[in-house]
């Protein structure tokens, strides 16, 4: 293996703390809690693209490009960690958002704008052709862009979340804390296939679990290829040995609701349990609904007391001021 040896841009605080969820553990009864704070990576309000935008970055600027470009919804926190990415490292940003320019930008976008990154907007279906179609336009103009994919999850992006996990079997080994299993927001794929291989690596015994929050059931073959595929290109990618096929992916569905990105009693709960009696924010559209997704599950009993689970929180606490509306 030769992670070290790869290009990396360091932008993140790490490794980011893993806290004990007391009160929220003893009030359900059910497994032990704990929390891993990838909210606070560190770069513009943090999250989990900091640590794939590390090694996506570090190929930029090894390529010698000007501009990074990248696309996602208004609310994308790929897109604002991109953004800010961009600012640390002298780079331009150019963003294809979906849907209609907002009157006020708010959450995301607006960190978006202050973070100087030059917004586009189109159709959501169309966002992969405008991928294509605007780094062209940026050559014709003498520019050097770096194409990031939308969630940043391919093999170089995925490497931040090998490292991740490998960061966490260390400091539960420190702490000698068994965990039996890792509960998470799963979206594009990245997060969850760095995770699977860094467990391998690290020989983390305990089971991870990524809550599909865009997804259902009917998708699940698809997505599990996909997951499987980013993760072997990962490890090509760092030259680690290890092939993983879809019965290594396992993810949870049937949390999707209304759809990508609607509230709904699922996420409000989740989020106002999390904020009440832990102090800690959650976001509206990722980490809401994969902690109401986990609130399911222990309520169903999935989880055995005796257990221990740890909610990886993968940040977009920004997303929250969007939808106001939605959660006062
Ligand atoms: C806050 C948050 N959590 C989780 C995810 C899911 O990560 P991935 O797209 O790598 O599956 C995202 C992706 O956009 C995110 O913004």
């Amino acid at each position: 293996m030769h992670i070290e040896m790869l290009p990396r841009f360091r932008l993140a605080q790490l490794p980011t703390s893993i806290e004990r969820l007391e009160r929220l553990s003893r009030e359900l009864g059910g497994p032990e809690l704990l929390i891993k704070r990838d909210d606070q990576t560190g770069l513009a309000l943090g999250g989990n693209k900091t640590r794939k935008l590390e090694f996506l970055v570090g190929q930029a600027l090894e390529q010698g490009a000007d501009t990074l470009v990248t696309a996602g919804a208004a609310q994308s926190n790929h897109c604002r960690q991109t953004a800010a990415a961009a600012a640390k490292a002298g780079l331009k940003c150019e963003l294809i958002l979906s849907g209609q320019k907002p009157e006020l930008p708010n959450g995301n976008l607006l960190l978006d704008e202050l973070l100087g990154a030059k917004c586009h907007w189109t159709e959501r279906s169309e966002l992969p052709v405008e991928l294509s179609k605007l780094p062209e336009q940026l050559c014709a103009q003498g520019h050097k862009p770096y194409v990031i994919g939308i969630g940043g999850s391919n093999g170089v992006g995925a490497t931040g979340y090998v490292l991740a996990t490998m960061e966490l079997a260390e400091q539960l080994r420190a702490i000698q804390q068994r965990v039996d299993h890792i509960v998470f927001a799963s979206s594009s794929g990245g997060t969850q296939a760095g995770m699977v291989l860094g467990a391998r690596i690290a020989e983390f015994a305990g089971r991870l679990h990524g809550v599909s929050v865009d997804k259902d059931d009917l998708e699940r073959e698809a997505y599990e290829e996909e997951v499987a595929q980013i993760a072997n290109e990962c490890a090509q990618y760092i030259g680690a040995d290890i092939r993983l096929a879809t019965q290594h992916i396992k993810v949870v569905y049937g949390y999707t609701g209304e759809g990508y990105g609607i509230v709904s009693n699922l996420e409000r709960e989740a989020i106002r349990l999390m904020a009440r009696r832990e102090g800690i924010i959650l976001d509206p559209v990722y980490t809401g609904r994969a902690f109401g997704g986990l609130l399911d599950l222990i309520r169903k009993g999935v989880f055995k007391r005796g257990e221990t689970v740890l909610f990886w929180h993968t940040g977009g606490t920004p997303a929250l001021f969007a939808y106001a509306q939605e959660l006062a």
